[in-house]
């Protein structure tokens, strides 16, 4: 007995025709929406490897500045200015200054004030960084460019 108040039952077969009808509508718009944003690329971009450090008139001859954000200690002397990276060469743990040079606070590595590695595991010394300057004379550090050891930027 069918009437307002009790509709007829949907056949099994339609049923069943519709809810396969639904899925595929479902994976149809899902796959078109995932294709939609594949041209936008999902990674954030790395950030520069160089960057400002500031003018040479911040670096007076005998100050130490730490930019902690990018683990770079830039030293200015009567030579010049030079960035040394406090990144420890053996797994990449930030060092930390003691007053005669730098420890590890992962492994135990220590080097001296001018990074050479005094006692292990870092298989090598804190690496030297290119210091350079901009054209409007600030300085600029390039922490994927290895610079000799000791190299002063003459400002
Ligand atoms: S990461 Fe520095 S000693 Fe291991």
């Amino acid at each position: 007995m069918s009437g307002r108040l009790a509709p007829e039952p949907v056949p099994r077969r339609d049923f069943l025709g519709m809810a396969g009808l639904v899925s595929a509508g479902v994976a149809i718009f899902g796959s078109i929406l995932g294709m939609a944003r594949l041209p936008k690329p999902r990674v954030l971009p790395e950030a520069s490897s160089r960057f400002r450090a500031g003018h040479p008139a911040e670096f007076p001859p005998g100050t130490v500045k730490i930019i902690s954000h990018r683990n770079v200690r830039i030293l200015s002397t009567e030579d010049g200015i030079a960035a040394m990276s406090l990144i420890c060469t053996h797994l990449g743990c930030v060092v930390t200054e003691t007053p005669d040079g730098f420890q590890c606070p992962c492994h135990g590595s220590r080097f001296d004030t001018e990074g050479k590695v005094k006692q292990g595991p870092a298989p090598r010394a804190l690496v030297w960084l290119s210091v350079t300057r901009a054209a409007d004379g600030a300085l600029v550090v390039d922490t994927a460019r290895e610079a000799p050891p000791n190299q002063y930027f003459k400002v």
